[in-house]
């Protein structure tokens, strides 16, 4: 048998090689090794402390770097052999290094275990992942800021119990999604501090013997500090539960967005129009128009709550230290990064996209007597206490049902019936424009809010780094 089937690894405390079913069924490799470039960066800098400290000759320091800079082209071009045999990423690449280097090859793996290797791989791998997921929400968020602004006019029903339930504005709408993923955004720039965390120097759980400085290795890697203790370092995956239990909530608050983009892009709203693009047919149906995309971001966020569960599970009652059970932690993980990013990436496309139907959105509100609480608020600066005007505007709202009209298509004869406190310049509260422009409050739908909420959206989408 050659090496790589016998897994000289840990061959010399071992009588009998590997079963070839358990070998597969503990082997990680075929997912693990997306992070090679994480494991490679985080060998140099190993190999880089190592010969700063005097514990690995430079020669061999240098063999090394350059060694592992050739397996990342080799695993690049897609000619390095991945072998589920060497189990897991980190085997494979010191494997095919030693292969390459002799002897130097061997000494990287001094002062290290694959026990901190792993936990330096996926908080490298995170992080980057990270950047990458707010790079992409801030464009969603751009989007959104930008619409706001140009819809700061536009007038739609606001819903509670998705009935119509006030007048608002679209950009205000827009706003209130904007507002829910700015948290988002802050809850993942929070995530990074605790991953950015470097794990090396606690080898298998101890800590080492070697004179290692964590403190170089970890400015080499960009990370904020070394982990304080050596068996929280190898063992512990809160910051990946962390992570997904942001993604969560981002993918919640993308699947309420998704929920609204498919009503409204339906023949009942027809609120928007949702390009092509972002849409399939149907194989039997020639009249369909399916809005796809945001019906998948809607499921998957089902994936994502799940890859959480995955992950709290995996870590409870875990003793201390490292288990393999936290090999599992890695495809959950994956997938909730792929998942958030791709759902993003669909988001910041279609936002920009979106074709309000405006005359649709304020016939709608125009239904529904959304403006019933603006004749309440009339009548209570006219001195009738709240509760009695609610139940006045209720009667004139019953009005309308019978005879299909809405409150401001009614007389002023017909109004004044239900109080005689009604006079003709209702009619400029009854309409919408006049609605929204009265909840010109901090934080409230009037236009001229909407507009100033929209800079600071702006704003704060243009000082990100
Ligand atoms: N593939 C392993 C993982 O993902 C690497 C660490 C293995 N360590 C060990 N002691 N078996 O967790």
């Amino acid at each position: 048998m050659s090496d790589a089937q016998t897994n000289k690894t840990w061959g010399g405390r071992f009588t009998e090689s590997t079963d070839a079913f358990v070998a597969a069924f503990t082997a990680s490799v075929e997912f693990d090794r997306r992070m090679y470039r994480q494991d490679i960066n985080g060998s140099i800098a190993h190999a880089r402390m190592l010969a700063r400290v005097g514990v690995l000759a430079r020669e061999d320091c240098e063999a090394i770097v350059r060694g592992l800079e050739e397996i990342r082209t080799e695993i690049e071009r897609g000619e390095f052999a991945w072998s589920v045999e060497l189990e897991d990423v980190h085997m494979n690449i010191e494997a095919r290094l030693t292969e390459r280097i002799g002897d130097a090859g061997k000494r990287l793996h001094t002062g290290r275990s694959r026990n901190d290797q792993v936990a330096t791989d996926i908080r490298l791998y995170l992080r980057d992942a990270i950047d990458a997921i707010l790079a992409e929400l801030k464009r969603v968020q751009g989007g959104l800021a930008e619409l706001a602004a140009r819809e700061a006019d536009t007038i739609m029903p606001g819903f509670t119990h998705l009935q119509v339930a006030q007048p608002v504005t679209f950009g205000h709408h827009l706003l209130a999604w904007f507002e829910m993923l700015k948290r988002d955004y802050e809850r993942l720039v929070d995530c990074r501090k605790r991953v950015n965390v470097m794990p090396l120097g606690a080898a298998a759980l101890a800590g080492t013997g070697y004179p290692l400085d964590r403190h170089y290795t970890a400015q080499l890697l960009d990370f904020d500090a070394p982990c304080a203790n050596s068996l929280d370092a190898v063992s512990d995956r809160d910051f990946a539960i962390e992570f997904t239990a942001a993604a969560s909530i981002l993918m919640t608050h993308l699947s309420r967005m998704a929920e609204e983009l498919v009503l409204w892009s339906s023949a009942q709203f027809d609120f928007i129009d949702l390009p092509d693009r972002f849409c399939t047919g149907s194989s039997i149906m020639p009249q369909k128009k399916n809005p796809d995309v945001p019906e998948l971001v809607r499921g998957k966020v089902g994936r994502v709550n799940g890859h959480l569960m995955a992950l709290l599970t995996l870590m409870k009652s875990q003793p201390l230290a490292y288990n393999k059970d936290n090999q599992e932690d890695k495809e959950p993980l994956f997938d909730t990064v792929d998942t958030v990013r791709g759902c993003l990436r669909a988001f910041a496309d279609m936002v920009p996209a979106l074709h309000p139907k405006r005359g649709n959105m304020a016939q709608a509100a125009r239904r529904g007597f959304a403006t019933a609480t603006d004749l309440a608020d009339y009548l209570v600066r006219k001195g009738v206490p709240f509760r009695d005007a609610h139940e006045v505007v209720g009667k004139a709202v019953r009005l309308g049902v019978e005879t299909g009209r809405d409150l401001a298509d009614m007389t002023l004869t017909e109004l004044q019936q239900f109080s005689p406190l009604i006079e003709f310049d209702v009619f400029e509260l009854l309409s919408l424009e006049g609605s929204v422009a009265a909840r010109d409050i901090l934080g409230g739908t009037a236009p001229n809010r909407v507009r100033e909420a929209a800079v600071l959206a702006r704003t704060w989408v243009a000082e990100l780094p």
